[in-house]
């Protein structure tokens, strides 16, 4: 019997490029610097590190990335110019990505050029790069609205030139996987060199597409980190990878157990937060809450665990809520280390049931408290972080301003830190001492509930992650704003810190 080998796809990542055209997203010198790194470390082939033309920065730090030495190849992007070529050519890149539009809609108004222009504007660029040395790939943009002839025939002239290989942009994500299988078969017929496929995701439909174009046959996919990039982005990194992996058993070289930690990064340098269900990254994605399921999951992963969640550097997380089941919560409180007995099992998940019921998120702060009560014993309430005393300062033409003094492991230390406004100060304050213990951010804040007037009480919860990725939620009331985000976090911490503790993962 013979085993054949897997396939093996090439990935490029334009994260630090298209991704840094995603509204709102602008990187500084040393993100830039951060992200290529852990690309690097992840395995991605290509990084297509920036637009060099675009600005003096872009092409400086396109040139700083291109000089670290890392494994992937470093790509920049170029139109189909003499300026812009030239421009990526002093960044020492490996190879440069030369666009043109060839849809009627973009020549005419994008570019103001005819179809011969862009033509011979093609075959120079081309040329120009192959004659320095330098690798080329070629993109006839929005490929996927050109007129076939015309495209064929910009692919036929491409290729003679030297292009090395052929991207195929689904410019406006309007693709559907038919289509595009039609498409790269259709393009094969002409080309002998390596396909591309860069597909965007204004129909939701970018990772379908591409995965689609490599059963046609292309041999690279263009990806983001967090699915970012123009409009509704590109398709996502995490998810295109983890299908070639374990729905295609394909390879690429990408760890994927890295996988987690990169959005992470990458989410964080940008400010632009990972939607709690999105595939493999998202906070949900291996978050079980129902009885059925959390029973399934704790007896046999497999029953609704469709990957290994350390495969892409996750961990499994049950969730208390009003569909839980017995299983599941005994399963959560064992992993702090209490065993509560049958009949109190069953009352604390009476009494989670109740709590979901009212509309309310139960934290795993909730859960130990309700878990205290029933047991007749006081648990989860042994300290790591303890509060000393905290002042703000805030007022108009006055930065807000918070100093705390916290017990860290059983030693005192004092912070600053200035924010947006007293709450940001403040928490930033507690963050910056009790990462002398461990990495743990802020990951969610919420203002649940107001009621009454100016002395209503305010309902804060909040979720704080580490850097493996375990998240806790915790909540706190007070008539003070600030007083109830600071209980809430120091909960949060503690509770965190405390089943890191218990589960063996002391820093
Ligand atoms: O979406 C697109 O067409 C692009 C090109 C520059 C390849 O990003
Ligand atoms: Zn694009």
């Amino acid at each position: 019997m013979t085993t054949q080998t897997p396939r093996r796809i090439r990935i490029l990542d334009t994260t630090l490029r298209d991704g840094e055209q995603t509204p709102g997203v602008s990187l500084t010198v040393d993100d830039k610097i951060e992200i290529a790194q852990q690309l690097s470390k992840l395995g991605v082939d290509v990084i297509e590190a920036g637009f060099p033309s675009s600005s003096d920065g872009e092409k400086k730090v396109v040139r700083d990335i291109a000089k670290l030495g890392l494994n992937s190849e470093i790509c920049a992007l170029s139109r189909a110019t003499k300026g812009d070529i030239d421009a990526a050519l002093d960044c020492d890149v490996d190879l440069i990505h030369v666009f043109i539009p060839t849809s009627p809609v973009q020549m005419k108004y994008a570019v103001n050029l005819t179809p011969e222009q862009v033509l011979s504007s093609a075959v120079e660029s081309i040329e120009y790069v192959k004659k320095h040395g330098v690798k080329c790939e070629f993109s006839p943009m929005d490929a996927t609205r050109s007129e076939m002839p015309f495209l064929l025939k910009v692919c036929e002239a491409a290729q003679k030139a030297g292009m090395d290989s052929l991207n195929v942009p689904d410019t406006v994500g309007i693709m559907i996987p038919k289509t595009m299988i039609t498409l790269i078969e259709k393009i094969k017929t002409v080309i002998t060199v390596p396909i591309s496929i860069h597909c965007h995701d204004d129909f939701g439909l970018a990772v379908a597409n591409s995965l689609a174009a490599v059963e046609a046959g292309a041999a690279q996919v263009h990806t983001a980190v967090n699915g970012l990039g123009e409009r509704a982005g590109n398709a996502s990194l995490e998810e295109v990878v983890a299908a070639l992996h374990i729905l295609y058993k394909f390879k690429t070289g990408v760890n994927t157990r890295l996988l987690y930690v990169t959005s992470r990064m990458v989410s964080t340098l940008t400010g632009i937060p990972v939607q709690v269900n999105k595939a493999i990254v998202g906070e949900n994605a291996f978050a079980h809450e129902s009885g059925i399921h959390t029973r399934g999951v704790t007896e046999k992963p497999l029953t609704f665990e469709p990957i290994d969640p350390e495969l892409v550097g996750r961990t499994r997380k049950l969730v208390a809520g009003k569909l839980a089941g017995t299983r599941g919560i005994k399963a959560e409180l064992e992993e702090v280390g209490i065993h509560p007995t049958e009949a109190q099992l069953d009352e604390i998940v009476q009494r989670v049931k109740q709590l979901g019921d009212k509309g309310k998120m139960v934290t795993d702060a909730d859960l130990l408290a309700l878990t205290s009560s029933v047991m007749g014993q006081v648990l989860g309430e042994e300290k790591i972080i303890d509060l000393c005393d905290m002042q703000v300062v805030t007022g108009i033409k006055v930065i807000p301003t918070a100093s705390v003094r916290l017990i860290l492991d059983g030693k005192e230390y004092i912070a600053a830190e200035t924010g947006v406004g007293p709450v940001d100060a403040v928490l930033k304050a507690i963050t910056k001492l009790t990462n002398n213990l461990e990495m743990i951010r802020l990951k969610e804040y919420r203002l649940e509930a107001i009621t009454g007037g100016s002395n209503a009480v305010a309902e804060v919860v909040i979720k704080v992650e580490d850097e493996k990725g375990i998240v806790v939620s915790a909540r706190a009331a007070s008539e003070d704003i600030v007083m109830a985000s600071v209980e809430a976090m120091i909960n949060g911490i503690n509770k965190l810190l405390l089943k890191n503790h218990k589960q063996g993962n002391k820093p």
